[in-house]
């Protein structure tokens, strides 16, 4: 298996005032190409934090990340832009879609800010969001959609650049269990089908029994399933 990320002593605090909050220190796991990670941990241990860094949203105080050799700490802020638009796709716990936009607009979006042309982009949208179920709905805004949707929308988005690493950050856990299961279901069929890799946070421990590694936030440390 090839190794796609590497995670080297991450610390992170954060100063409020006088005070400094430790999040994690020294934080180490790897992930090879294909695996899902699943991490789960109490409210406030520093998940989002943990995913926000490894997908370049925010930096550490100090340590290394490398994604498919590139080491994150050479990159200059322009960039890091253009490698989160091209090896990395996000969902957030709240889809985040863009409320003017159409579904097929909004899938295509991360394909039309990368420059690599309208009509492509939608095309690959539309295949998208029909391979998502959402075939009948490419003209619907978001606000037409119901929970389930909009998110299956967010999934579509993240992966329409063919991310190296998708991180989800709780993806279902605004959606009943059987929502969240069908937006999962679909998310692990790429793993099989494309080889994906993907971090996952979430308090689900069906979807965390479903990932390759459990990477537990309270002890600190990486097990295999
Ligand atoms: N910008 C910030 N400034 C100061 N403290 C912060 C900041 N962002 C997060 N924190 C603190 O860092 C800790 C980790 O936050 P984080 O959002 O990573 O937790 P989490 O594990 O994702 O929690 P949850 O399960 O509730 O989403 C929390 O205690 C939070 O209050
Ligand atoms: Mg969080």
């Amino acid at each position: 298996m090839s190794k796609l990320l590497k995670v080297e002593s991450v610390s992170k605090s954060y100063k409020t005032g006088q005070k400094i909050l430790r999040v994690f220190d020294n934080l180490s796991f790897e992930l090879n190409k294909g695996e899902f990670l699943a991490i789960t941990g109490v409210s406030g241990v520093g998940k989002s934090t943990l995913l926000n860094i490894v997908g370049l949203l925010d930096t550490p105080d100090s340590g290394e990340i490398e994604l498919n050799g590139v080491r994150y700490s050479s990159l200059s802020e322009d960039e890091k832009s253009v490698f989160r638009n091209k090896h990395l796709g996000f969902v957030f716990q709240f889809h985040h879609l863009l409320p003017e936009f159409t579904v097929v607009e909004n899938i295509a979006m991360p394909y039309l800010i990368s420059g690599e042309g309208f009509d492509k982009g939608f095309e690959k949208a539309k295949k998208l969001a029909e391979a998502v179920g959402l075939g009948e709905r490419l003209e619907h805004y978001p606000s037409m959609l119901s929970g389930g949707e909009q998110q299956r929308v967010a999934v579509a988005r993240a992966i329409v650049n063919n991310p190296d690493l998708l991180l989800m950050d709780e993806p279902t856990g605004n959606l009943d269990p059987k929502t969240g299961n069908m937006v999962m279901d679909y998310v692990f069929q790429l793993k099989e089908a494309y080889n994906l890799s993907c971090i996952i946070v979430t308090h689900n421990m069906e979807i965390a029994g479903r990932c390759d590694k459990i990477f537990s936030m309270e002890t600190l440390e990486c097990t295999d399933v």
